[in-house]
């Protein structure tokens, strides 16, 4: 029984090994350590022999039994980590591929130069207005004391829409749609003969006109500023325009001229522009605005009486700026959403 005995252990230890997976293994156990198992059989022999040899071999039977158990456990072990082993080959990093780069985005250059400009005029006590790119014939022309078929609007070709509107050609409607909003909130002050608040606002945004070379794009950005009140005249448009260019440019070495020109919304009207007197444009004069005194008529649109009221306003070019501002000498550039060009503004 010694040598036969000795084998189940063996013949255990095998059959365990031979076991590839738990559930193989749980198998192979029943056949040792199960109800018909060999330990089982064993134990039942043990009924023929005598007290004393029941107590050696019962001794001897436990014995194996641990041994098996034993072998089954390291058995288990092996394979658990084992598969620890193919999980954690299975889901290895190479850590040494290139990472996965995360982009950050940014603001494009004319978005900072419109966010520039927004500070740079809050400061100054200007809000800002938003409005409408599809406007209605009377917002964009008539109102702007330009009726149908004044020659002016030629200047302002522009895409037609269904229903009588039109991409608008310039920020400057935003003047009157922000004054009747302005004059509404106040009626009852007004019509006390109540002094008004002053309007002091600016307007950027998309504008569209049918032009398209290196300087001019269908799409362009304008910002329309308007400040009107009592006394607002043609001199504080000069301190305020400049005031706006010397912080703007970061340059006191910049000189600004206000060119007579026409304009059927402004009286006396004139355009501005800018000369830098260091860098690579020093000494050319180069257009930045349009400008001028608010037309009585155009006050009269607003619902104030021009009698009283006066002051001014100027359309600048967003786009114009930032060339400037950076040296960029095409436009199209900004609107070709290369991010070679654009990144670098980052
Ligand atoms: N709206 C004009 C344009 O697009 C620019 C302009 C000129 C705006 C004079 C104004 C102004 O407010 O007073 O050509």
């Amino acid at each position: 029984m010694n040598a036969l005995t000795d084998d189940v252990v063996l013949n255990a230890q095998a059959a365990f090994e031979a076991a590839k997976t738990p559930a193989d293994l749980e198998n192979v156990k029943a056949q040792f350590l199960g109800k018909t198992g060999r330990i089982t059989e064993l134990m039942k022999g043990l009924s023929q022999l005598s007290v004393d040899d029941k107590k050696a071999q019962g001794a001897k039977i436990n014995a194996l039994k641990t041994a098996i158990e034993q072998a089954l456990q390291a058995r288990r072990d092996a394979l658990q980590s084992e598969a620890l082993e193919r999980q954690l080959q299975a889901e290895s990093l190479d850590v040494t591929l290139p990472g996965r780069v995360r982009h950050t985005g940014g603001l494009h250059p004319v978005s900072l130069t419109l966010e520039r400009i927004e500070q740079i005029f809050n400061s100054m006590g200007f809000s800002v207005a938003q409005g409408p790119e599809i406007e209605t014939d009377w917002f964009n022309f008539t109102a702007l004391n330009t009726p149908q078929n004044h020659p002016a609007r030629s200047m302002h070709d522009t895409f037609y829409v269904e229903g009588g509107h039109l991409l608008r050609t310039h920020t400057s409607p935003m003047q009157i749609r922000h004054a009747v909003q302005h004059v509404k909130a106040h009626r009852a002050a007004l019509d006390r003969g109540e002094l008004m608040p002053e309007i002091r606002v600016i307007a950027p945004g998309r504008t569209y006109r049918v032009d398209s070379d290196a300087t001019h794009s269908p799409m362009f950005h304008q910002c329309e500023g308007l400040w009107v009140g009592e006394r607002v005249s043609f001199k504080d448009l000069k301190v305020v325009f400049t005031s706006f260019c010397k912080i703007f440019f970061e340059s006191e070495d910049l000189t600004l001229r206000f060119r007579p020109s026409f304009f059927p919304f402004t009286e006396p009207s004139a355009e501005i522009d800018i000369q830098f007197a260091t860098g690579p444009l020093a000494g050319r004069w180069l257009e930045v605005a349009g400008s001028g005194q608010v037309h009585p008529n155009v006050i009269r649109n607003m619902g104030l009486e021009p009698e009283r009221y006066m002051g001014f306003a100027f359309g600048m070019g967003p786009d114009r700026l930032t060339m400037l501002r950076y040296g960029v000498n095409d436009l199209r550039l900004f609107f070709d959403g290369d991010l070679r060009f654009l990144s670098q503004f980052q």
